[in-house]
């Protein structure tokens, strides 16, 4: 795989997320309440299908915003690329300085690699199937935290509400469980915080492909466990929700969402 190519793609991209200045008129809404896209999101992805597409001819695209070349769902290669080209959009809108470019790459059904790539604090996080996860080339071996040593983090769209009060239910027996609690605005870097150890795990009940395809390779091979909230495995043709972690914290997230649904 060219990985040092893709590597250094993402971070121009990144770069270009960095020196940008998000205002009014470049931020566009989209579907739902509280949903947005600027222009920075359409013209990162753009130039990632480009470079990308010149780095492995013939390979389809997966991608969160509506651009030429982003084939969405129906992507349809030898290999995929899932396209996250900023994860964190209401974070950069409000300089918060928490965003990131995130990329898997799928051959045929199975993800073989992903890049995280924070400009902010020019953090690379890259994963490859059966060589280990990397954040900026130190090797991550995660250790087996339960939640009761470390900081769960959660997230949770304005645009997509089902559910909220059962996930805040479980929110709060984390938090009464754990060291602390965050809502950190993208979802890709909480889980690629989980490889690294800063989480021991991140939940959300609705995401997209696009969203976690690369940070669930980055946290397979650090040795942390991903799956849907029932444990069944995450899906890349649709969205599903997410539990990313520890293999212990992850145990216990699935107790408490399985424990908390009844409840009123
Ligand atoms: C969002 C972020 C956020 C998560 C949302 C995602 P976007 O992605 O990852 O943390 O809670 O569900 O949609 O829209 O900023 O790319």
């Amino acid at each position: 795989m060219k990985q040092e190519a893709i590597g250094n793609l993402i971070r121009e991209a990144g770069q270009k997320m960095r020196r940008a200045r998000p205002s009014e008129e470049n931020i566009h809404q989209k579907e739902g309440l509280a949903n947005f896209c600027t222009d920075y999101d359409t013209e990162i992805q753009r130039f990632l299908i480009r470079g990308l597409s010149e780095i492995l001819p013939g390979a389809a695209f997966f991608g969160e915003e509506d651009t030429e070349g982003n084939a969405g769902a129906d992507a349809d290669g030898e290999y995929t690329f899932y396209i996250d080209p900023i994860d964190g959009t209401t974070n950069f809108m409000f300089d918060y300085h928490h965003s990131c470019v995130s990329v898997g790459l799928a051959h045929r059904d199975k993800m073989i690699a992903g890049f995280v790539y924070n400009p902010y604090t020019d953090e690379m996080y890259v994963g490859i199937r059966g060589k280990g996860s990397y954040l900026n080339g130190r090797r991550l071996i995660m250790k087996n935290k339960p939640v009761e040593q470390g900081i769960v983090e959660f997230g949770c769209a304005r645009y997509n509400e089902a559910g909220i009060d059962w996930l805040f239910r479980v929110v709060k027996e984390m938090f009464q469980n754990s060291l602390s609690i965050r809502c950190g605005g993208s979802a890709a870097l909480g889980l690629c915080r989980a490889a690294s150890g800063s989480n021991t795990v991140y939940l959300e009940l609705k995401l997209q492909p696009y969203d976690y395809a690369a940070a669930s390779v980055i946290l397979e091979e650090a040795g942390g466990k991903i799956t849907q909230i029932d444990g069944s495995p995450i899906t890349f043709h649709e969205g599903c929700s997410v539990i990313g972690g520890t293999p212990a914290a992850w145990q216990e997230s699935r107790e408490a969402f399985s424990k908390l649904k009844e409840v009123e």
